[in-house]
């Protein structure tokens, strides 16, 4: 396996590169791909299984969709930044940093071309997998990787309940288990989870998450052009939390008569702050793909009432007031 150590060392420096061009992002993308799924096809010899896991806290993806979430190169790299900078940050602390990865999907994407960079740090990895298929597979992996000078503990558990031992808060605290507009999967549970099991300096990876109503042109081919923010109604971070609580608040939009022109409609709009200036903006990434909310003639003010909620199906609630 020392090609393959050799070869994800590679694909780690190429992510980090200041501003590679979008055929070198390609290019990495394609390798990483190449290497982990060769390997996985050699190993098990069938392909990846595809089945989600739904629970009271929404939709965990199955192996197959967690593992192709690399593809999606601007998601990738940003993270993988965005992770590299939160751990630069705690290069001079004295006891062992504190690593949650929380959604580490089959291949642990995420950390797995940072894991030799960061080497000669004193890091306690902890991974969290719910999926038992994804479980075992990253089991195998690291098991072949022989990280055995690393000290990374790979936990099968749900990250919206996992306790960590009394006192032991996370420096860093990486998951990306959602989809654009936070609906569906458990990014927010997990993050309330621990967010309740933090400290004050904890870095939460995406430290900020966004979501807007915004309203734009819909019969423009130009995905440059860009939707315009009406409002912000939610936000995923630490000041929204320790502002909030765990009630999140009911956000009220209006809409007055001639805001919206004919051909313009409603969108909710993401953003996501990963760390410091990585940032995902609109159409950059699966993930911040703008969802159409409302396309109606309506010509008098109306008004949309949002509520986020944690549940079987998570999602930003909305509920329009349209006057008859
Ligand atoms: C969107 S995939 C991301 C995979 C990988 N971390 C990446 O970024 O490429 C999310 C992964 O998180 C896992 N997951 C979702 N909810 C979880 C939970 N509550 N606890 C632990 N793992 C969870 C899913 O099973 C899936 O493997």
């Amino acid at each position: 396996m020392n090609s393959f150590k050799q070869k994800l060392n590679a694909i780690g420096n190429s992510y980090l590169e200041d501003s590679p061009d979008y055929n070198q992002l390609k290019e990495t993308t394609d390798n990483f791909k190449e290497l982990l799924f060769s390997w996985y096809q050699k190993k098990f010899g069938e392909n990846l299984d595809r089945e989600n896991i739904e629970n009271e806290n929404g939709t965990a993806i199955g192996p197959l969709w967690a593992a192709m979430c690399l593809e999606d190169i601007a998601r990738t790299k940003k993270f993988i930044c965005g992770i590299a900078k939160a751990i630069e940050q705690n290069r001079n602390k004295k006891s062992p940093i504190k690593i949650i990865y929380a959604g580490t999907g089959p291949f642990a994407t995420l950390l797995l071309p940072l894991f030799q960079k960061f080497e000669d740090l004193n890091i306690e990895y902890t991974l969290l997998e719910l999926n038992p298929i994804s479980f075992s597979v990253l089991t195998r992996l690291l098991k072949d990787l022989d990280f055995s000078n690393l000290k990374i503990s790979l936990i099968e558990a749900d990250a919206t309940k996992f306790k960590l031992s009394l006192n032991q808060f996370p420096d860093v605290c990486i998951s990306e288990t959602m989809q654009n507009s936070l609906d569906k999967e458990h990014q927010v549970a997990i993050f309330q989870n621990f967010f309740e099991q933090s400290k004050p300096e904890t870095i939460f990876i995406p430290e900020k998450i966004e979501l807007f109503i915004a309203k734009r042109v819909y019969n423009n081919s130009s995905l440059s052009t860009r939707a315009q923010k009406i409002q912000k109604v939610f936000e995923l971070s630490k000041q929204s939390f320790i502002k909030t609580g765990k009630e999140f608040p009911v956000v009220k939009t209006t809409i007055s008569k001639n805001e919206l022109d004919e051909n313009e409609d409603l969108v909710l709009l993401t953003l996501i702050h990963v760390f410091q200036e990585e940032k995902i903006l609109e159409n950059e990434s699966g993930l911040t793909i703008p969802k159409t909310i409302f396309r109606q003639p309506i010509k008098s003010e109306f008004v949309i009432y949002s509520q986020y909620e944690i549940g079987a199906n998570p999602k930003l609630n909305l509920n329009f007031s349209i006057p008859n």
